[in-house]
């Protein structure tokens, strides 16, 4: 018998559920908490709030690791995409959110690690302050980490939606294999 913390072929289960709502919320604070600092131009000195960037970020990438490991090991008991055009563009986009949310933080972290000041969310310390700094690990977040960073609200924004197309006009139960009864 399945236990209702794993997936089935019906519904996720209650793991893939506290993993998916919780990283839904931090990612509506975090994303909300740069919207609201580009229209003020603020900065992490001038914002305890954005300084939450951060520590909320690196706790995504964790949370995100565990959710791809739990999907992988759930990979033949979840429910099965649709084999149409909108099954299709629903795998996709949900390969893509998978990216982008391992993608996003990591490259910041490099940026981190390259910048040479050290990094200690909640006072962790996750790599030591070396003094020393290394353009190419700065790099690749300078170029794209804030571009990937909108591009992912706008794919969580094209994600609510089609989920809640789904529910009121579809009303084919797909949000209720994340929301419904585990
Ligand atoms: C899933 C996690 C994350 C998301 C969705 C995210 C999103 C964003 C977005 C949208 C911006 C652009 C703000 C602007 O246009 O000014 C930004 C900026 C920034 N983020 Fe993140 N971030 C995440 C994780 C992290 C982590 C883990 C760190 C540090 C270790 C970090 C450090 C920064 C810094 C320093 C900036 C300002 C410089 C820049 O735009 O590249 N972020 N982030």
């Amino acid at each position: 018998m399945t236990s209702s913390w794993q997936d089935d072929s019906q519904r996720y289960g209650r793991i893939s559920r506290v993993l998916h709502w919780s990283m839904a919320a931090l990612l509506i604070w975090q994303l909300s908490i740069m919207i609201y600092k580009v229209t003020l131009d603020l900065s992490p000195a001038d914002s305890a709030l954005v300084r939450t960037h951060t520590p909320i970020g690196f706790l995504l990438l964790l949370l995100a690791v565990l959710r791809l490991v739990w999907a992988f090991a759930n990979r033949n008991s979840r429910p099965a995409y649709e084999p149409s055009a909108l099954g299709t563009l629903a795998r996709w986009g949900h390969g893509a959110l998978y990216l982008l949310m391992i993608l996003i933080p990591s490259l910041a972290l490099l940026r981190a690690y390259g910048s040479g000041r050290g990094f200690a969310p909640w006072g962790i310390r996750v790599f030591e302050q070396t003094g020393e700094k290394i353009e190419w690990m700065m790099a690749p977040a300078n170029a794209v980490h804030g571009l990937l960073g909108w591009t992912l609200l706008a794919l969580i924004v094209g994600h609510v939606a089609m989920a809640l197309v789904h529910h009121f006009v579809m009303r084919d139960g797909t949000l209720s294999k994340m929301a419904g009864k585990a």
